[in-house]
């Protein structure tokens, strides 16, 4: 069977926000410790909604200095920038003809991205999900740590995966470079193997401060919408003060979260950043009112996220140092790519 690694990756727009943190980024380092990981900046995905960017390279390094400031190590893992690898683009290419033009067609992210004006979005946005399935499958990776909002992109790397496994199931044969796994109850043979994402833990979706029904986005324009990683106390503070809430006391249990997204919210978040489970926040807060909670809540948040945004001015401020992680992870990643292209070469017939 495959061995067990970790890849995923952030896209260099934008402020990083408290959703990348608790959705992706904070699973990145817990997963270090006992697993291979390669963790990526998805420069490639980025000019898919908007092409130029004024400063992307240095939107890069700030990424980059994100992952470090949380803690993964660049020396046991791998992190670089997908530009780095033209691999990416190559597998890419190859799974724009696996997949089917229906599959991107249905992708959620695609229709809110694209918007009403759908034959006017880039090509480039539909085909996303192909390149992410690439960016996966050219270190047959076996676990994805993502938020909510990507599972269905998941879904459809196993889908190409499958589709790729099948089309192809004779010449991985002939070629003797199968790889025994699981498709359900049977056992078969494959190239690549079926990716499974891991979406854990109370904030796997954390939702706008000022609007509980939209995720909290680097794109949203209200900077009071979301936290972001390099905000400092007064700031953290003043939005979650701000931040939209019902007028109720918090409820005695859980189940009274049920029609109050806001309140849910702001409860996910703090049993995130307690390392605690949402009954035992509403165990602790139940009764309450937002004016207890929220100031709890705001110590909480600044007392985990400034350490990290001080380590990031820290890191970003040593550009030679960011670059010279980028590219040493940029080699080792390209090794193991050209490893499996060379194989994906030889299985298509080039
Ligand atoms: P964004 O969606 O903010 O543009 P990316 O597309 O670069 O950011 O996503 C980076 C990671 O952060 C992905 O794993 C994504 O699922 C996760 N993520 C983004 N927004 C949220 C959110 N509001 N809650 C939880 N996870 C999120
Ligand atoms: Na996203």
């Amino acid at each position: 069977s495959f061995k067990p690694l970790v890849f995923s990756g952030v896209q260099p727009t934008g402020n990083l926000h408290l959703g990348n943190y608790l959705g992706a980024i904070r699973k990145f380092v817990s997963l270090q410790n006992e697993h291979d990981c390669i963790y990526c900046v998805v420069d490639m995905h980025s000019i898919t909604a908007q092409l130029v960017h004024e400063d992307l390279a240095s939107q890069t390094r700030s990424i980059t200095a994100a992952y470090l400031a949380c803690g993964i190590d660049p020396t046991k893992h791998i992190v670089f920038n997908q530009s780095r690898v033209m691999q990416h683009a190559e597998l890419a290419w190859i799974f724009n003809c696996v997949a089917r033009i229906g599959w991107m067609n249905r992708m959620t992210q695609f229709k809110d991205k694209a918007g009403k004006d759908r034959e006017n979005a880039s090509l480039g946005l539909l085909a996303y999900p192909s390149l992410m399935a690439a960016d996966i499958l050219l270190y047959r990776a076996t676990h994805v740590p993502v938020g909510d909002d990507q599972k269905q992109h998941i879904e459809l790397t196993r889908d190409i995966a499958i589709k790729f496994n099948n089309d192809f199931s004779h010449r991985i044969a002939d070629l003797g470079i199968g790889v025994e796994l699981m498709m359900g109850e049977e056992k078969v043979n494959g190239f690549f193997p079926l990716t499974e994402p891991m979406i854990e833990g109370p904030a796997t979706r954390v939702m706008s401060l000022r609007d509980g029904s939209k995720k909290m986005s680097k794109s949203d324009p209200s900077d009071l919408s979301r936290i972001n990683l390099t905000d400092d106390a007064d700031t953290i503070s003043k939005k979650i003060r701000k931040a939209r809430t019902d007028p109720e006391a918090l409820p005695s249990e859980l189940a009274g979260l049920k029609d109050r997204p806001e309140a849910d919210n702001l409860i996910g978040i703090y049993a995130a950043l307690s390392d605690q489970t949402r009954e035992a926040v509403i165990t602790e807060y139940g009764g309450q009112q937002f004016s207890v909670f929220k100031p709890a809540l705001a110590d909480l948040a600044v007392e985990k996220l400034a350490p990290i945004a001080s380590e990031m001015r820290r890191i970003q401020a040593d550009t030679a140092y960011v670059d010279a992680v980028l590219k040493d992870g940029g080699e080792r990643a390209r090794t193991i790519a050209e490893g499996t292209m060379k194989q994906v070469r030889q299985i298509i017939g080039f």
